[in-house]
């Protein structure tokens, strides 16, 4: 699964270049513009004020809007009737810019949007996609130009349709647009921090599809991390017979934190086979000076930590890991506990303080071996529980008690999945840690 998310004002030839690369690429391309089009449409339908929030909020209920894909191809059915070339005229484009700016009707279209995006690759063009829709999406394109270049395309663009219009019209329009678009309140239209810039002001058409073509490929390169996992990951699980419970409750997007007890080294490697998602693990400081094996981890993505004193660096590199969507695992414990019964064990803040910054949610893992140990061949299950909300960890203006509470609460649903099954696992032969 792929998605690439192309944001950028009106006329930069989005979705023409979308339509080719989505070609090429063998995915679904997502009109989103199409979308807020149609219910300017409605709206001057019915003579609703595009510019009266409340009347536009409260017809939005009056009509039904469904998208359909046939052979690929977009269609929009307004109250089951396709709108067609009606939602490209002039007054449906600036309805649709007037109706975008509405916060209820963005809301209204979030998850039609997503929806698409969740069982299909797409490559789907708008305003907000990159940094609201999909702010996950593997690749992300701000695709823009000048003013006169784009006015001039959508000019050529309606002149070759049989619109009756004028440059100066259509410039005008643009740039009242663009106005519109870019300085509204919610979701305007500017380019996403990770998103690349491209400005086709003088690129042709193929110029401009060949450069999103370089950009997608340069960006979905499959992480080295990945590349490693798959090849490691089968070998890892098989010899150290792990097996994992519970993976269906892992997001395979978006950023999570994983909080393990902790037996001893080798507990990122197990977890890291287990999934199927990258993750990112914070190793202390001298690990990464190790031969080979600093290099490795390094190259893999851990952080590395000084466990000597409060290291801001690291705690910042994991909060940024997080905001960008990624997975990262913590160890409560803050040490390796070999035999010991975690329940006997006291947590440490960071993972709570971690989650304040981040705001992401956490799924609790319990690593489950005889006796706390692991054992030359002896199975390991690795129980990965409910996400823990983070709405439901209570944290509201950070602090050191804030912390403490939600610790206990993470702690004791690690805990809870320390399940009776743990006696009938059998052990193949002394201690390896
Ligand atoms: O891309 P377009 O010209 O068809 O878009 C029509 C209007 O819809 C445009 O003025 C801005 C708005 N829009 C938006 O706000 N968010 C999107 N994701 C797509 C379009």
């Amino acid at each position: 699964m792929i998605r690439i998310a192309i944001d950028g004002p009106g006329g930069a030839g989005k979705s023409s270049v979308a339509k080719a690369v989505a070609k090429e690429l063998g995915i679904i391309y997502v009109d989103t513009g199409a979308l807020y089009r149609t219910i300017g449409l409605y709206m001057l339908n019915n003579n609703i004020d595009t510019k009266d929030a409340e009347a536009v909020s409260s017809s939005l209920s009056k009509f039904t809007l469904d998208v359909k894909f046939v052979d690929g191809k977009q269609t929009i059915l307004l109250d089951n009737e396709d709108v067609g070339e009606r939602i490209r005229t002039p007054e449906a484009s600036m309805a649709a810019s007037n109706v975008s700016a509405i916060k209820e009707v963005r809301d209204y279209l979030l998850d039609t949007q997503r929806n698409i995006a969740r069982s299909n690759s797409v490559i789907m063009d708008g305003r907000d996609i990159g940094t609201v829709i999909l702010p996950y999406a593997e690749v992300k394109i701000f695709l823009t130009a000048s003013p006169e270049a784009r006015a001039k395309r959508r000019y050529d663009e309606l002149v070759a349709k049989g619109h009756d219009v004028t440059y100066e019209t259509v410039y005008n329009e643009m740039v009242e647009r663009d106005k519109n678009d870019s300085t509204r309140d919610i979701a305007p239209c500017v380019k996403a921090d990770d998103a690349v810039l491209l400005d086709n002001s003088n690129l042709d058409f193929d110029g401009t599809v060949a450069a999103v073509l370089k950009i997608i490929k340069k960006k979905n390169k499959k992480t080295f991390y990945m590349k490693a996992h798959k090849i490691l990951a089968p070998i890892i699980r098989f010899f150290q017979r792990i097996h994992a419970s519970g993976l269906e409750n892992i997001p395979s997007d978006g950023p999570v934190m994983f909080c393990s007890n902790h037996i001893a080294a080798r507990d990122p490697i197990l977890i890291a086979a287990a999934l199927n998602r990258q993750i990112t693990f914070i190793g202390k400081k001298e690990l990464f000076k190790i031969p080979i094996l600093g290099w490795l981890i390094k190259k893999l993505g851990a952080i590395p930590i000084d466990r000597a004193g409060n290291d801001v660096g690291a705690i910042k590199t994991s909060v940024n890991v997080l905001k960008t969507g990624g997975a990262l695992a913590i160890f409560p414990q803050g040490h390796r506990y070999p035999g010991v019964d975690p329940s006997e064990t006291t947590p440490k803040n960071g993972a709570a303080l971690i989650a304040y910054r981040s705001k992401c949610d956490i799924i609790p893992v319990f690593i489950k071996t005889k006796n706390h140990k692991y054992h030359f061949l002896g199975k390991k299950e690795i129980v990965f529980g409910q996400p823990i909300p983070y709405a439901s960890l209570g944290l509201n203006e950070g602090g050191s008690k804030e912390y403490q509470t939600a610790t206990s609460k993470i702690f004791g649903e690690i805990l809870a999945l320390a399940s009776p099954k743990e006696a009938s696992l059998t052990d193949n032969g002394g201690d390896a840690n």
